[in-house]
């Protein structure tokens, strides 16, 4: 048979299945309670994973962790800067010695440490955003890539965000230019990985309720002018809710989603398809 019309191995006369029974996944940045790494992180497991997981805050993740130990088995936890690489590399040879295989990556974490406007920004604040939402996603990647290769097969998730592809203002300008690398880096992974049954997409979530955002809603200024227009561009109305990415990432981790590769899918309520001058609401 012609090598381009005959289906890989692992899609041969099966039918498309979105259960994550008996995969390994890994989810960094779950540390955070009510966050999306945590929603995702419980959200996996409850789909059928073994979920490994990692933060750089020891309590959150301890507390994800136990959270998890209620779902499955008692997971791997560890304390990790996804910075730092030689932490990033005792991550992965830990995964290898602890469970010895990887199906699924998903990277969460994000560093803001200064929402000030472009010309006021600090060197070392723009370096962290880089070495966090870039750097760190890419050594994450890298490790998760050489474990898939051995393996031939593997499904990443990259959390994005929609400031990678429109402009938040406020000051969001490097973090929207690392989530926009981020998006990037998902398409260049998926074509150059695509041949050896690896699958690399990301998720890009909108304005979404978790403790972050949750702390604003005390600030008048941020609930009386910031909200209504958050809100304004969200059609269905609402601000995400972590819960919310769980189908999705089930989905782009499952192979059910097995010819989906190199995919940006907001997931958000409608933002990034509406246009900034529309209304999605008739008059009263
Ligand atoms: N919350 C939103 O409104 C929103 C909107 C669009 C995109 N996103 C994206 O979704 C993802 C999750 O956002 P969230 O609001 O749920 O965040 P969160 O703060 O709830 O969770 C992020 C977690 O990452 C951990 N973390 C931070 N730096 C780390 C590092 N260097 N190494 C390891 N762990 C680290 C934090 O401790 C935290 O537990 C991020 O990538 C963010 O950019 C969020």
């Amino acid at each position: 048979m012609n090598p381009s019309t005959t289906p890989p191995p692992n899609v041969q006369n099966n039918s498309p299945r979105f259960d994550l029974d008996g995969r390994v996944a890994l989810v960094t940045g779950a540390g955070a309670n009510g966050g999306i790494g945590h929603a995702l992180a419980l959200g996996l497991a409850r789909a059928g994973a073994r979920v490994a997981i990692a933060d750089i805050d020891a309590d959150g993740l301890a507390q994800t962790a136990r959270e998890l130990a209620a779902i499955g088995p008692a997971p791997l936890a560890r304390v990790v800067d996804i910075a730092d690489s030689a932490a990033v590399d005792a991550l992965f040879a830990a995964l290898d010695a602890d469970i010895g295989r990887l199906d699924i990556l998903v990277n969460v974490p994000f560093a803001f440490p200064a929402r000030v406007r472009p010309h006021e920004l600090a060197a070392a604040d723009w370096e962290r955003m880089l070495a966090v939402n870039l750097t760190g996603y890419f050594l994450c990647c890298q490790a998760a890539l050489r474990r898939m290769l051995a393996a031939g097969q593997g499904s990443i998730i990259n959390i994005g965000s929609n400031a990678g592809e429109s402009a938040l203002g406020r000051g969001a300008l490097p973090y929207g230019c690392t989530k926009a690398a981020v998006h990037q880096m998902t398409r260049e992974l998926a074509v150059e990985y695509a041949g050896a049954g690896i699958r690399v997409n990301a998720i890009l979530p909108a304005q979404t309720l978790t403790p972050g955002l949750r702390g604003h809603l005390d600030n008048p200024r941020f609930r009386d002018h910031v909200l209504p227009r958050i809100l304004a561009g969200l059609p269905q109305g609402r601000l995400l809710d972590p819960k919310d990415y769980v189908g999705p990432a089930i989905f782009l981790a499952s192979d059910a989603a097995r010819a989906v590769n190199g995919v940006l899918l907001p997931v958000d309520g409608g933002n990034l398809a509406m246009n900034a001058g529309g209304s999605h609401t008739w008059p009263a």
